[in-house]
């Protein structure tokens, strides 16, 4: 069953002992974010803050995401892979292709339910400004203040609603800088609208909502296809919405609403930040957001995170969408078995997958498939290994590049390909070079000659020396 909202899930949560309340007296400007950081490197719940220094009338939530097991809460098993799957299952019957069935989604009987419905807002006009919410000062050196966990909504000219996450630098009570890397849905939104001519670009920023939503809007959904419609299937039900004057729809029950728009014209200088590659991320020119209305609830719940060197937040968050997003995957790439966004490899950093090998070239081919593919083209190095590798298990892949690769045959690099803008350590960002591996064994057409024979153990003598082994185990148990 879905959360109605944020407080929903914070009752939940609350009511199985798995929110840690902080009543001592923090600051926003980098205390909340030090806590919360030394918190998901422990492993621990959900953190909310009720006493925070200048800003008594908020509550600041963080760690939602903070470990596995607090991501397993949020969709309410463990079993990440069966929410897609059991969708798609219904989706099996129809004769029509995958992006048919995805272009279709809206016009099909069986979707009503995971639509956006009308519903009467929870938010009242508070005309608050930027300086009134407690926003965090995450890292010493970042610009200023910054919005973390804030959705940010608009609307492309074909009508399809966009939920989210970027950050977005508070400059005033009035002005604020979002950060929209390049290839996301909010700047290809933004070009649309510059090309007719429309300058001015409706929007919303959206904090303190159902964490399914909050997933949503970080998650790499293929651009064209409705982020409520998506928040609808992992929720199994359609979020409730309510229609703002400029046009964006919002979530009915979020805590905190900003409506203004965004202004092609006015670029400035965004960071430094301390982003999630461990490293401050270099300034850049990105457009402002203008402030015209806001509205809250009753004592606002403010959402915040604060990113770092891994595994943070936004790990925990890339292991669901790994999980979530394997289903549709290998709806497109047939050949995938599994695939391993690790912790430690920054998300857009390292990807491991495996495949069923059944032909000569076939792991280059899935290569490419993967950088043509949403965000996983911004993936600066691809491992493919065969299907019996655990991917899961980076020693097993190791084994698998030692035992398999000759590098000149067996490795590509790609220059001057769309990357992370964050990625500090190319020169031209948002370019930079892409590596794939091929750890896959090789047919007889890539290695020259036949595969070598991999060792086996004689089936007989295993039989047979079973039971001094089972000997040699119960008086020297191994300690792994
Ligand atoms: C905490 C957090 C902060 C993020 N900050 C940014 C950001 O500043 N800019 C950006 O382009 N993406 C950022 N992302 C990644 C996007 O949310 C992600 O790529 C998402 O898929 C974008 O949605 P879109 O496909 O609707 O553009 C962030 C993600 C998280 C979890």
């Amino acid at each position: 069953m879905a959360f109605k909202d944020l407080r929903d899930y914070i009752k939940f949560m609350e009511s199985r002992n798995k929110i840690i309340h902080i009543e001592d007296e923090v600051d926003p400007i980098l205390e909340i974010a030090e806590i919360s950081r030394r918190c998901t490197y422990l492993g621990l719940p959900p953190l909310i803050f009720d006493n925070i220094k200048n800003f008594k009338n908020w509550k600041i939530i963080t760690n939602v995401f903070g470990s596995i097991n607090n991501v397993y809460d949020v969709f309410g098993t463990n079993n990440l892979e069966s929410i897609t799957e059991s969708f798609l299952s219904n989706l099996n019957n129809l004769p029509i292709n995958f992006f048919d069935k995805i272009r279709s989604l809206p016009d099909m009987m069986q979707m009503g339910k995971y639509l956006p419905k009308s519903k009467k807002p929870d938010f009242k006009d508070s005309s608050i400004t930027f300086n009134e919410i407690p926003a965090l000062k995450t890292w010493p050196k970042d610009a200023g203040r910054y919005l973390t966990y804030s959705i940010i909504i608009t609307k492309d000219p074909s009508g399809v609603n966009n939920l989210s996450v970027y950050r977005v630098q508070i400059l005033n009570d009035k002005e604020a800088i979002i950060h929209w890397q390049a290839f996301k849905r909010g700047a290809l939104t933004a070009m649309k609208y510059k090309e007719s001519g429309i300058n001015k670009i409706p929007i919303a920023i959206v904090n303190g909502v159902d964490p399914v939503i909050a997933f949503t809007a970080a998650s790499p959904v293929p651009p064209g296809l409705d982020k409520y419609l998506f928040a609808g299937i992992l929720r199994g039900e359609g979020v409730d919405v309510h229609e703002l004057d400029n046009g964006i729809l919002v979530p009915s029950h979020a805590e905190s609403v900003l409506e203004g728009y965004v202004d092609l014209n006015d670029l400035r200088l965004e960071g430094p930040f301390g982003d999630h590659l461990g490293y401050y991320t270099p300034q850049d020119y990105y457009p402002v957001f203008k402030l015209e209305k806001s509205f809250t609830r009753e004592r606002p719940i403010f959402h915040a995170t604060s990113v770092g060197k891994p595994p943070l937040e936004d790990a925990w968050i890339g292991k669901a969408v790994e999980r979530l997003f394997l289903p549709f995957l290998k709806m497109i790439i047939p050949d995938l078995v599994d695939m391993n966004l690790p912790e430690y490899g920054l998300f857009t950093g390292i990807g491991i997958f495996s495949i069923k090998k059944y032909y000569p070239g076939q792991a280059r081919r899935v290569m490419m498939a993967l950088w043509g593919n949403g965000q996983l083209s911004l993936l600066k190095m691809i491992i493919i290994v065969d299907s019996d590798v655990n991917i899961h298990d980076v020693n097993q892949v190791i084994y698998a590049i030692a035992s398999t690769v000759d590098p000149s045959r067996d490795v590509i690099v790609i220059s001057n390909a769309l990357t992370d803008s964050l990625d500090h350590t190319t020169l031209y960002p948002p370019l930079g070079s892409k590596i794939g591996i091929d750890a896959t064994r090789k047919f007889k057409e890539e290695l020259g000659r036949e595969w070598p024979e991999e060792l086996k153990s004689d089936e007989n003598i295993v039989k047979k020396i079973s039971p001094i082994i089972e000997k040699i185990i119960r008086k020297y148990p191994p300690s792994k």
